[in-house]
Order: structure tokens, then sequence, then C-alpha cells
């Protein structure tokens, strides 16, 4: 499904996480004609697939002046419009609406704090994973439109719970639609040891599963 992308040194390659959402974007079978919003873009293989899928306006944000050189180059390479802005994620969450709302944000748990910069921005996600989960979830509720919905992929080392808990008491409905395991790459490699020390992997475990949760705005 990933398709042929021009990737800037240090962007993030498109990978079964960036996969798994764009199957369940497919399946989700959103209306066309919405206004989509993809956070945390990367090369844009998320957002040149919502274009696809008869999104009305596609904006798409990442903090990283290379990925957003790399997504303007993968749309416009399609002859596609697509907004692209350079901002934290949380700004643009602030002060705009969306019907649907699109994320792969970094989720890998790791002894440091999420780094201000270099490529590992695009995974380093603090002790718990939830450096920017837990933010996007809060803002998220007022920044879907009514009966809008959000797809957000992350590992379930991060907590799927806690995603769906957070979701459910800014008053969306929350649920996975989706999931894969699949075997740790090299950053989960380097640090199983750190992992199973901070309780957050079993001594036998050498896979992780990837999760994709759905979150519809249904009150007013
Ligand atoms: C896991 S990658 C996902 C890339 C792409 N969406 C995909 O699925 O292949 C996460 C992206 O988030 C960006 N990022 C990290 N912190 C951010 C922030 N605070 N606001 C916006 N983007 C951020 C990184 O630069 C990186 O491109």
């Amino acid at each position: 499904m990933i398709m042929r992308l021009f990737r800037a040194p240090g962007v993030y390659r498109p990978q079964a996480d960036t996969r798994l959402l764009m199957r369940a974007m497919t399946d989700a079978a959103l209306p066309p004609g919405k206004a989509v919003l993809d956070l945390c873009t990367g090369t844009g293989a998320v957002a040149v697939h919502a274009h696809r899928l008869g999104a009305k306006t596609v904006t798409a944000v990442d903090i990283s002046r290379a990925a957003v050189f790399s997504a303007w180059l993968n749309s416009r390479g399609r002859g596609m419009s697509i907004e692209l802005l350079r901002n934290d994620f949380a700004h643009v969450l602030r002060h705009r609406r969306f019907d649907t709302v699109l994320a792969n944000p970094p989720y890998v748990p790791g002894p440091s704090a999420p780094p201000s910069r270099g490529r590992a921005k695009a995974w380093e996600a603090g002790p718990t994973g939830r450096a920017l989960l837990d933010p996007l979830c809060d803002i998220l509720p007022e920044s879907l439109n009514r009966d809008g919905t959000a797809l957000i992929v992350h590992s379930a080392l991060c907590g799927t719970e806690r995603t769906l808990q957070r979701l459910r008491a800014g008053g969306l409905k929350a649920a996975v639609v989706a999931r894969r395991t699949t075997a740790f790459g090299p950053v989960l490699r380097s640090r199983a040891r750190w992992l199973r020390d901070a309780g957050l992997l079993d001594p036998s475990e050498t896979s992780e599963e990837l999760v994709v949760i759905r979150a519809d705005r249904i009150k007013p």
C-alpha cells in the first residue's frame, strides 16, 4: 500500500504503523468531502492517502522542516493540493477544527525526554511513550467538528487502555479498530532491557502490538 515517496534525510520512513493507519483509513470508509488533518505527517504518506480517498481538503503538519519539504514534494508531484504547516501539532489542534484527524505520533518509550531535534524526534516519546499521546488525547475533543472522527496509531507498549480512557474522558467514543503484531525494530531491540526494567515488556516478548484507535465525537 505504501507508494513511492521522496524522503529527505532524517525523515521517518513509512513502515508498519504507517501501513496499519492507512489500511484503517480505507476500512473506515469515512465519507468523502471532509476536512482532514494529518498530524506528524513525515513524508506525507497518510495525507496523500487521505487525498486519494476523497477528502475535500487535507492539511498536514510536522515539526520537522525536512518532513514538511518531503510531504510538499510528494503531494505536489502527484498534482495534489495539500496545506502544509511546519508547527507543533498541538498548536494547530488548539486553533482549528477538522472533520477527520489522523495521527501517527512519536510513541516509543525511552529513558529520556523527547529530543528537541534530530531524527529520533520522529519516535522518542519519553519514559511512558505518552509525551505526545496524552496531550493529543486531551486536545482532540475540541478540535473535531460535530460527527468528526480521529484515527490514531501507536504501540500497545505505551498503553492502549490509557488512550481509550483519556479519549472517553473528553467525551469521545473510542475503540480499537485495528491491531497488528510486528517484530521489534532496531530501536526497540536496542532498549529491550530498559523496557523490561521499566515493566513495559515481559521477559519473553520480542514483538510489539500496534493498535489503531478510532475516536468519534458524538456530542454536539
Ligand atoms: C512516527 S513519525 C510518522 C510519520 C508519518 N505520519 C508516517 O506515518 O509515516 C512521527 C512524525 O512526528 C513528527 N513530530 C514529532 N514531534 C512533533 C510535534 N510536536 N508536532 C508535530 N510533529 C511532530 C516527526 O517529525 C515525525 O515526522
